[in-house]
C-alpha cells in the first residue's frame, strides 16, 4: 500500500532535506520544529533545493514547483501529526531531546504509524523502549545532501516488526532510494567507523601535522574519496559530530570516541561548518542558486 502522508520532525540540515525528497516524490509532508524561524528557513531552503535538482532532473525541470511546495505543510504543534502513516524523525542528536519527542509523537500520531529514527549514532532499541510501540519503530539514516544520495543505512532494531521493515522498505521505494539492511548497534556501520576518522583527522590537524586543506587532500587526492574528512565534517555540521561522538563514547563506554579538544571549542564559538558559513573551511552563505540570480 503506498504511503501518502509522512510526518517529519526536525526541520534543520537534514529534516529538510527529507522533507523536500518526500514533496518531489508525490508525497504530502507535515513538517514539524519547535522553531517558526527554522520553519521559515526550511522553506526557502526546499524551494532553492527544489530548483538546484531541476538542473539535473528532467521530470522535476517539468514539474510544478508551486504544487509541490504546497503539498508540505509546517507546523509547531504535533497535533499537525494526527493522521500522518509514518514519521521520519530528524531532531537534534541528544538523548535527552529525542527521547521527549518520541514521548510527544506516541500521544499525537495514529498507533499504527510506524517511527522512522533518523540519528547518527543512537541505538534505535533505546528511543523504542521509550514509546508505547516498539515494535513500529526502525531506523532510517539518511545521507547528506538527501535528495541527492540514493542509498540509506537501513536499521532494524531488536523489536522491529516485519510490518515495519517492510512499510520502511516501500516508503524508500517510493523515494527512488535503496536501504542497505544493518543491525542495531551504537552508531551503526556508518558513524561508528566515519566518526573515528573525521575525530583524528581533527587531532592531526590540531597537533600541527597538516595543514586542513591538506589533511583532505590525502583522502581526495591519494584515497580518491569524494570529500575529506574534515569538509564531511563542515557538510554534517559539527555540532552534530560532538553530539554524535558524545553518545558514541557514553553508549559504547570507550573512550576512542571522547571528541578532540579543537572540535568543542570550535562549537563552544559557533563555528559549526557549512551551517554557520564557518568550520574547517569558510562558506558563503548566499544559497547555490541564488548565486546564478534565480
Ligand atoms: N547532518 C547530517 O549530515 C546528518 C546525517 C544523518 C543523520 N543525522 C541525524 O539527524 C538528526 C538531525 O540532525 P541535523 O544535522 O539536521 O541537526 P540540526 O541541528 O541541523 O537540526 C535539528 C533540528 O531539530 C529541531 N528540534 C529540536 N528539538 C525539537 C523538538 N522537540 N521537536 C521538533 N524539532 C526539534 C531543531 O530546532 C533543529 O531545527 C540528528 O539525530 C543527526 O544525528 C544528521
Amino acid at each position: 500500500m503506498r504511503i501518502a502522508k509522512v510526518g517529519v520532525v526536525g526541520a534543520g540540515v537534514i529534516g529538510r532535506g527529507v522533507a523536500q525528497s518526500l514533496a518531489q516524490t508525490g508525497h504530502e509532508v507535515v513538517l514539524v520544529d519547535v522553531s517558526e524561524a527554522v520553519l521559515a528557513d526550511a522553506l526557502s531552503d526546499i524551494a532553492n533545493g527544489l530548483r538546484f535538482a531541476a538542473f539535473r532532473d528532467p521530470v522535476l525541470r517539468k514539474a510544478d514547483h508551486a504544487q509541490i511546495m504546497a503539498a508540505i505543510t509546517v507546523a509547531t504543534d504535533y497535533r499537525a501529526l494526527a493522521d500522518v502513516q509514518f514519521v521520519v524523525e530528524n531532531v537534534t542528536e541528544d538523548w535527552d531531546i529525542k527521547q521527549a519527542v518520541y514521548r510527544e509523537l506516541d500521544r499525537a500520531c495514529p498507533a499504527e504509524c510506524v517511527f522512522a529514527v533518523n540519528t547518527s549514532a543512537v541505538r534505535i532499541a533505546r528511543l523504542a523502549a521509550v514509546t508505547g510501540r516498539p515494535a513500529n519503530i526502525v531506523g532510517m539514516h539518511f545521507m547528506n545532501p538527501v535528495p541527492q544520495k540514493q542509498h540509506v543505512e537501513l536499521i532494524v532494531g531488536p523489536d522491529s516488526s516485519d510490518g515495519a521493515i517492510a512499510s520502511a522498505m516501500t516508503l524508500l521505494d517510493q523515494l527512488g532510494k535503496q536501504a542497505i539492511v544493518v543491525r542495531d548497534s551504537p552508531g551503526f556501520v556508518s558513524n561508528r567507523v566515519m566518526m573515528l576518522m573525521i575525530n583524528e583527522a581533527i587531532a592531526v590537524l590540531e597537533e600541527g601535522v597538516a595543514s586542513a586543506s591538506d589533511v583532505d587532500a590525502i583522502f581526495v587526492h591519494c584515497f580518491s574519496h569524494k570529500m575529506g574528512p574534515l569538509a564531511t565534517a563542515d557538510l554534517i555540521g559539527l555540532d552534530t559530530i560532538l553530539n554524535t561522538l558524545d553518545v558514541l563514547r557514553d553508549d559504547c563506554g570507550k573512550e576512542k570516541f571522547a571528541a578532540s579538544l579543537l572540535l568543542r571549542r570550535m562549537v563552544d564559538e559557533g563555528r559549526l561548518g557549512r551551517k554557520s558559513g564557518s568550520g574547517f573551511f569558510e562558506y558563503s552563505m548566499r544559497k547555490e542558486v541564488q548565486r546564478d540570480g534565480d
